[in-house]
C-alpha cells in the first residue's frame, strides 16, 4: 500500500509531550530542543474556518477561555492564553494557527503528524480545509501525515488532496480496520498501544500498513512495540523516549 515512509521512530505528542503546554508553539520549541524530528498535534476549525491547534472540543482545560472552541471566530480565540494553565512560565502563550505551526516546523526541520480533530458536525469541512492548507503550507517539505478518528474527516481530506498520506486513528481494536484503511487509502494505522499484540502487528504489517502507536510513555513498552514491528512511537515522555530511541 505504501511506497515511501519518511517518518522517524518517535513523535513528540502534542508538540512537546508533557514538558510544555500542549499544542502550542512553545511546545514545538521544546520538542525540537529535545532533538525530536517529528511532532503530532491536533487541528480544528474556528467558527470562521481558520485552522488552529486544540485537543479538546472545549477551551476550558487548556486555555483561559470556556465553551466550545469551534463556536468562536478566530478574532476571539487569538486573544486567549493557552500557556498559563500549564505553568506561569508559559503565560502569554497563544493558541497557534496551523500556518504558524507549519512555519515553526520548517524553522526546526520537524516533520508533522496533523491529527484532524473536528468539532462535532463539521467533520467534512475540517478534513477538507486541513488537507488543502497542509498541502499549501508544507510545500517543499516532507509531506505531513494526516490522521483522524473521524472517518468522514479523512474521507474529505482524501477527496480534497488525495496525494497527502493518511492514517486512520483507532482507540481500540476494530475488526473493520482493513475495510476502512482500504477505503481511505491509508498508509498507516494509528492505534492505542494497549490494543496491540505481536500477532495484530503482524497482520497489519502483512496488509502493507505502517503503524503509529499512542501514547507510549515507558521506554520498556516502547522497546517491545518497536520489536514487534511498530513504526512510530508517539510519546509524552519526550525526555525518556528521545529521537534516537531504538529497540536495541
Ligand atoms: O494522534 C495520536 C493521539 O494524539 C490520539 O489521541 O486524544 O491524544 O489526540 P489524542
Ligand atoms: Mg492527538
Amino acid at each position: 500500500m505504501i511506497t515511501v515512509w519518511p517518518y522517524p521512530h518517535v513523535a513528540a505528542h502534542r508538540g512537546g509531550g508533557s514538558l510544555a503546554p500542549e499544542n502550542t508553539l512553545a511546545a514545538i520549541d521544546v520538542g525540537a530542543r529535545h532533538g525530536h524530528k517529528m511532532i503530532e498535534f491536533d487541528a480544528k476549525l474556528a467558527q470562521d474556518g481558520q485552522i488552529f491547534l486544540l485537543h479538546d472540543d472545549t477551551l476550558d482545560r487548556t486555555s483561559n477561555g470556556w465553551g466550545v472552541a469551534g463556536d468562536l471566530p478566530w478574532e476571539k480565540l487569538e486573544q486567549l492564553d493557552a500557556g498559563n494553565w500549564y505553568s506561569a512560565a508559559f503565560k502569554g502563550e497563544r493558541l497557534p494557527l496551523l500556518a504558524e505551526v507549519a512555519e515553526r516546523c520548517k524553522q526546526h526541520g520537524l516533520m508533522a503528524n496533523i491529527e484532524i480533530k473536528p468539532t462535532l458536525g463539521v467533520e467534512d469541512e475540517t478534513g477538507r480545509l486541513v488537507a488543502l492548507a497542509a498541502r499549501l503550507l508544507w510545500q517543499g517539505q516532507t509531506d505531513p501525515l494526516l490522521s483522524s478518528f473521524s472517518v468522514a474527516a479523512l474521507a474529505a481530506a482524501q477527496r480534497a488532496v488525495p496525494e497527502l498520506p493518511r492514517g486512520l486513528l483507532l482507540d481500540a481494536w476494530h475488526d473493520n480496520w482493513r475495510e476502512l484503511t482500504e477505503q481511505l487509502a491509508c498508509v498507516s494505522l494509528h492505534i492505542n498501544h494497549n490494543a496491540l499484540t505481536a500477532e495484530r502487528v503482524k497482520v497489519l504489517k502483512d496488509a502493507g500498513l505502517r503503524i503509529l502507536v499512542y501514547t507510549v510513555n515507558h521506554p520498556e513498552r516502547a522497546r517491545l512495540l518497536l520489536n514487534w514491528g511498530v513504526d512510530c512511537i508517539c510519546t509524552d515522555r519526550i525526555d525518556l523516549i528521545g529521537p534516537d530511541f531504538s529497540n536495541g
